[in-house]
């Protein structure tokens, strides 16, 4: 008889056998991608400490892959670069001006011998070994990323048989595949099996905060980039559900998170007394996950979880200490059912009368703007607090050519993918939010920014934008919309997948030399 406990619920679609067949393989491709790297560790690997896609290429950030291999060996220090070389913590948006070159990595620190005295059990200079590859490994991507920016204007598109990126809707289309495919080439994810559901590995699969529950179900299923040695692993998730955690072990109405924060602590330290992994890196090659928009709060558990462990967050609120160089912008996405079908597809510009649409409650900094200034006022900028009887939100933005979305209590609205979904052009109005994937999607050329003081001009912003040009921004539209996609299993450059690598473009950013 077979025993084994049904699949989670999010994931009714795995085959078994399928399954088996990837656990043979998998460690098969982790062997022959570690071997590469042992035998090629000669070549002169570059890197860079910044990821963005904004930037001209990298100039002055290079060090021989081999000479800091040297001067880690037998060093105690543990270095974890930050990217910037200065403390602020709230970096502007990468939307904003580019970053400057990077700056050359602060040296380790020199080894002075003391090191050498004190010989490390086996175990462990084992495991050093195998960091030291995990960095050559990652150093190699960032060569490859980076050579992908210099030269991008001038070579063909990749080869791929599922989705070539290319065109506008992209930072740089070409970058990103290279820097997609050696990710799927090299990155493992190690997730804690401690804790048990419902607050870990468990999440919510609907709702609007289904994003957070996807993601945990689908990295503990996930048999490509999920390793089961924890060192093999570039990052390591902390599978815990804060939307689990306030319905269940939050009083109603106390206001009081406390003990969330406590169970998020608690989790940690027993990770950190039964692995080394955490003390390691404190926390800076871990990550979590949440919708939830008390994510940003949770994560204060802990300060090495908020500042500098990678933080997936819904609530991408630089104000409340969002951080793009390290912290992932996660879309929110209200899935009802499991059926994607009547949630995807709608005309095209021609068949859509209403120039902008907005249905939704009156809360939030910038709702009550929007509702001011345009409720009941034009027919062709329809904005409701509450939809007539019988008229179909859905249907609604089918009929719109742009939907608007505006922040409500948090930056994040879940109408801008729906509106991706029902091939309407999405006006994000909001102040503060750093758009999901921007370090990779181009927003501009298929969506629209709007401040909330430009509220009352949105007819004739929106209005400014020719036939021509929305017939572009549309099918850019429908183009981008599978990196937003949900999928059972998940599958190449969809949201799971987009979420992996905006994690693995953290990853790149932070460099783990030896610790004591
Ligand atoms: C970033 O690094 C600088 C020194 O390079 C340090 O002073 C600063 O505290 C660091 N900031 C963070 C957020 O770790
Ligand atoms: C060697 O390193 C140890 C530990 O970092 C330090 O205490 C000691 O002062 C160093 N010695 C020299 C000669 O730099
Ligand atoms: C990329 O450009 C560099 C320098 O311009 C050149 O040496 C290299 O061969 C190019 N690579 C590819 C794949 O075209
Ligand atoms: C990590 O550090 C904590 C606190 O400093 C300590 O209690 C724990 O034992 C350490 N973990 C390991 C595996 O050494
Ligand atoms: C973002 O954070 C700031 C600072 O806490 C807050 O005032 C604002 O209401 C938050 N949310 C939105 C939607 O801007």
């Amino acid at each position: 008889m077979d025993s084994s406990p049904p699949p989670p619920p999010c994931f009714r679609g795995y085959g078994r056998r399928w399954l088996v067949l990837l656990r043979v393989l998998v460690p098969m491709v982790v062997l022959v991608s570690l071997v590469l790297f042992a035998v090629d560790s000669k070549s002169s690997a570059l890197w860079f400490s910044s990821y963005s896609l904004s930037s001209p290429p990298v100039h002055g950030g290079d060090t021989s892959g081999e000479e800091v291999l040297e001067h880690q060996s037998g060093v105690v220090a543990q270095s974890h670069f930050n990217h910037s070389g200065h403390a602020s913590h709230v970096s502007p948006p990468p939307a904003a001006a580019p970053s400057p070159a990077p700056q050359p990595a602060p040296l380790p620190v020199e080894n002075n011998g003391t090191v050498e005295a004190i010989p490390l059990p086996q175990r462990e200079r084992r495991r050093e070994t195998k960091l030291k590859r995990l960095e050559l490994g990652l150093m190699r991507a960032r060569a490859a990323i980076k050579e992908a920016f210099q030269n991008h204007s001038n070579v063909s598109p990749l080869f791929d048989k599922d989705y070539v990126p290319q065109g506008p809707s992209y930072r740089n289309a070409y970058a990103f595949h290279r820097s997609y495919l050696e990710m799927e080439k090299l990155f493992k994810v190690y997730v804690y099996e401690e804790g048990e559901p419902p607050l870990f590995h468990d999440g919510p699969c609907r709702s609007i905060y289904s994003s957070e529950g996807r993601f945990i179900h689908g990295i503990d299923m996930d048999t490509w980039f999920r390793t089961r040695d924890p060192d093999l692993a570039h990052v390591f998730f902390l599978p815990f559900s804060v939307v689990k955690m306030v319905k269940l072990i939050y009083k109603p109405k106390s206001f009081d998170i406390s003990p969330i924060t406590r169970t998020i602590a608690d989790y940690i330290s027993v990770i950190a007394e039964r692995y080394p992994y955490w003390n390691r890196s404190l926390g800076a090659d871990h990550f979590m996950l949440s919708c939830h928009d008390w994510g940003p709060h949770a994560s204060k558990a802990l300060s090495h979880l908020y500042g500098d462990s990678i933080r997936v967050l819904c609530n991408a609120n630089t104000s409340e200490g969002f951080n793009p160089r390290k912290d992932v912008s996660l879309p929110e996405i209200n899935l009802k059912t499991d059926v994607m079908a009547d949630m995807m597809g709608g005309p095209s510009a021609s068949r859509r009368p209403v120039l902008a649409f907005f249905a939704g409650g009156d809360h939030g900094p910038v709702r009550p703007l929007l509702l001011q200034a345009w409720k009941g006022r034009d027919p062709d900028v329809q904005v409701h607090e509450y939809l007539p009887r019988g008229v179909s939100y859905y249907a609604m933005m089918r009929r719109s050519r742009f939907c608007l979305c505006p922040s409500g209590y948090e930056v994040a609205s879940p109408r801008v993918v729906e509106a991706i979904y029902l091939g309407c052009v999405p006006v994000t109005i909001s102040h503060r939010y750093v758009l999901p994937f921007s370090d990779v999607l181009n927003w501009k050329a298929f969506s629209v920014q709007v401040s909330p003081e430009d509220i009352p001009d949105l007819k004739r912003i929106l209005t400014a934008i020719s036939p021509r040009q929305y017939i572009r921004m549309q099918r850019r539209v429908r183009m981008v919309r599978r990196h937003f996609e949900v999928n059972s299993p998940p599958r190449r450059f969809d949201v799971f997948h987009m979420i992996l690598h905006s994690v693995w473009l953290r990853r790149l950013n932070v460099r783990l030399l030896r610790h004591e």
